[in-house]
This record gives structure tokens, C-alpha cells and sequence, in this order.
């Protein structure tokens, strides 16, 4: 059984994130996301349309995800790569040689897979013009 590892906030769910999670679990057999928490992202500046919790559900619902985690902080992927027996973890090119995902190679395999061209959530976001403050929460109660 190989387990694979990938992270990301995965906001506005869209066809890039799709093709690198079914890209990431044909290398293996066994796929988690670790998804950046609302809090986490608040850290970096950034902040998802869709919460947590909301953004959880979105990636369980996709046939190539067997479990999505939180990922918190930037520190916790060794113990991620050990805790959950990971083979492989997989990270879209924006992330090739950043120095976070080249220091687990002593633990795992790292494999950086090309993005797909022509959509992020940010240019989703740019051009619904979503990007003043007030519009940038989902109103939907939880469910
Ligand atoms: N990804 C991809 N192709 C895209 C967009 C994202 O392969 N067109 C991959 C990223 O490389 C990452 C994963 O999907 O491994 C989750 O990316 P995330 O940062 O959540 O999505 P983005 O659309 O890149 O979001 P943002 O615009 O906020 O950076």
C-alpha cells in the first residue's frame, strides 16, 4: 500500500486541483490532503472564500481523496510524513526545490507534478472581482 501526501488550501474547488489530486493518487494508493486551516491561512496572509470545515467536505466528496488533515503550521510535515506511514508526498511545480518539501526527501519520496494552465483560485477570484473584503466570506450556514 502507498501512501501519498499533498497540502494546500484548495479554495474554489477547479479543474487544476482535480487533475493534481487524480495525478497524486495514480502514483500510489492511499491519497491525504493536508488542508491549511482557516487560522493557518491567516498566518500567511491569506484568507479562503469557503472555511475549513466547508473546503473538508469539498475534497471528501472527490473519488481520489481517502482523508484530508489539518495542516496548521509550516513545521508539522516531517511528523505528518512519519505519523501517517507517507511514501510519497506530491506538491504542485509552484513549489519545486522550496526548500519545505526538499528536506523531507530524508524521509520520503518528493514529486512535484506540472500545474495545469490558466486557472487559480486567486485569477478565479480576480476576475468574479470577489477580491473586496466583504465578499470574501461564504455566507452558507453549515450543514
Ligand atoms: N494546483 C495545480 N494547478 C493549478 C492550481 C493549483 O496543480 N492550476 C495545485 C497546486 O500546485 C497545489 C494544489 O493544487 O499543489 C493546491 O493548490 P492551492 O494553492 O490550494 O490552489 P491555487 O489555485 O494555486 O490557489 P492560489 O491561487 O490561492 O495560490
Amino acid at each position: 500500500m502507498k501512501r501519498i501526501l499533498t497540502y494546500g488550501t484548495y479554495d474554489l474547488l477547479h479543474f487544476g486541483h482535480i487533475r493534481l489530486l487524480q495525478r497524486a493518487k495514480a502514483l500510489g494508493d492511499y491519497l491525504i490532503v493536508a488542508l491549511s486551516t482557516d487560522e493557518f491561512n491567516e498566518l500567511k496572509g491569506k484568507k479562503a472564500y469557503h472555511n475549513y470545515e466547508t473546503r473538508k467536505k469539498m475534497l471528501e466528496a472527490i473519488r481520489y481523496v481517502d482523508l484530508v488533515i489539518p495542516e496548521d503550521n509550516w513545521n508539522q510535515k516531517i511528523q505528518d510524513v512519519n505519523d501517517y506511514k507517507v511514501d510519497i508526498v506530491v506538491m504542485g511545480s509552484d513549489w519545486a526545490n522550496n526548500e519545505k518539501f526538499e528536506e523531507l526527501k530524508d524521509y520520503c519520496k518528493v514529486v512535484y507534478l506540472d500545474r495545469t494552465e490558466g486557472i487559480s483560485t486567486t485569477k478565479i477570484k480576480q476576475e468574479l472581482k470577489l477580491q473586496e473584503p466583504d465578499n470574501l466570506t461564504n455566507q452558507i450556514p453549515n450543514v
